[in-house]
């Protein structure tokens, strides 16, 4: 039976030969938000084809709302020229299609890099003013971010815009809001976070009002063929918290705004979270919110096996998987999952002297007789 994994599926004017994505991953390598020589590795290694879409890291809409120093940013101009060298190379020797995953850390900035202890900075280190949308520490040992105005609410919806204005001028094929992982636009969803008595808090339409209208406002901007899409954090793994109901409301307004796929992630708002550790444990919530929310999803989060992803997208549960460590340990996933599941997946050129079917005729002096 033909692969379900190894289908093509379409999102607007975008095609992908297959439901493989990398996972967005922090590299801390760049400078004042800039890309560097880095990633032209990180990126381009994976571009070579193993999987459909490679999404580039949380990329920050201004430098407040970076996690690190080191974080990348989408706000200025050496910043948008240094990840179009990237994108472009990778477009020039690779055949994969590329995502940016937008966004801004809030009350989550402003911290050394996990090789470094990932402890918030002190002034001294270089900490700036974080901001979110109430005056709550992320733990009761770091900082506490300031309460966004509204006229700063509605300054950073313009950043959003600004950055997929930039990232369009760049190249990429699909834009990915940051909405999970605790993470500004979650901070805004969760009632944990969010203790605002205007209409940014309170009620849960109003907990989705800012993450809603910097949707729509990126949407407006955002090429009408492109496809975007939101990551969310479907349960805060706390009482009291954001939960997979909410999820399903929130991915039902968002497509009306014309939200094209949900990637459903889980936590990261609060470290008192219980998360329940295992293979494939946030698959539920993608397949939750496809079946409730009549959206495609994207499920993440340790799913490892060609097998077990082929029956997540057989059984209907989520569209697309992504991953992550996964592809960090493998970069060729995707084409040694292929093998495995009996399905044809597309190589760039260059690398197709590696193909098992074609490694004989590549290097016929090579072939050992029997
Ligand atoms: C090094 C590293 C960096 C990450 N950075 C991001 C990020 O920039 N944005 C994001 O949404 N998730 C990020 N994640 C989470 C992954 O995208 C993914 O959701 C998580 O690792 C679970 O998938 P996995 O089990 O395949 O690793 C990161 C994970 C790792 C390991």
């Amino acid at each position: 039976m033909a692969s379900a994994l190894f289908s093509p599926i379409t999102l607007r004017g975008l095609t992908l030969p297959n439901r493989v994505v990398v996972s967005p991953m922090c590299q801390y390598n760049s400078d004042e938000g800039s890309a560097t020589d880095w990633h032209l590795m990180h990126l381009g290694s994976f571009s070579l084809g193993a999987a459909a879409l490679v999404m580039t890291e949380m990329t920050n809409v201004n430098p407040a709302g970076r996690i690190t120093a080191r974080c990348a940013g989408m706000y200025s101009d050496q910043n948008e020229a240094a990840m179009k060298r990237v994108i472009d190379f990778c477009k020039q020797y690779g055949i994969a299609k590329h995502g940016i995953q937008l966004a801004h850390a809030g009350r989550k900035g402003s911290t050394q890099t996990p090789a470094q202890g990932g402890k918030p900075l002190r002034p001294e280190e270089g900490g700036w003013r974080t901001e979110a949308p109430s005056a709550l520490p992320f733990a009761p040992d770091w900082p506490v971010p300031e309460a966004l105005t509204k006229q700063e609410i509605k300054k950073l919806v313009e950043q959003w815009v600004s950055a997929a204005k930039r990232a369009e001028r760049i190249g990429y094929d699909l834009i990915e809001m940051h909405g999970g992982h605790g993470y500004l636009i979650h901070q805004f969803l969760s009632p944990i976070s969010n203790q605002r008595t205007d209409e940014y808090g309170g009620s849960l339409e109003n907990r989705m009002r800012f993450p809603l209208e910097a949707f729509a406002a990126v949407r407006t901007v955002w090429p009408a063929d492109k496809p975007m899409g939101i990551r969310v954090s479907a349960t805060d793994w706390m009482d009291g918290g954001w939960t997979p109901e909410e999820t399903v409301v929130f991915a039902r307004e968002l497509k009306k705004l014309g939200c094209d796929y949900m990637d459903v992630s889980s936590g990261g708002l609060d470290p008192r979270q219980k998360i329940l550790l295992a293979a494939s444990y946030q698959v539920p919530f993608a397949e939750k919110v496809r079946k409730e929310a009549g959206i495609p999803t994207m499920s993440v989060g340790l799913i490892t096996e060609p097998k077990q992803a082929e029956d997540i997208i057989a059984s209907g549960k989520a569209d697309m998987i992504a991953i992550a460590r996964g592809a960090m340990w493998n970069p060729r996933w995707a084409w040694h999952a292929a093998e495995v599941l009996g399905a044809d997946t597309a190589y760039a050129p260059k690398m197709m002297a590696c193909h098992p079917k074609l490694r004989p005729q590549a290097f016929p002096d090579r072939l050992q007789p029997a």
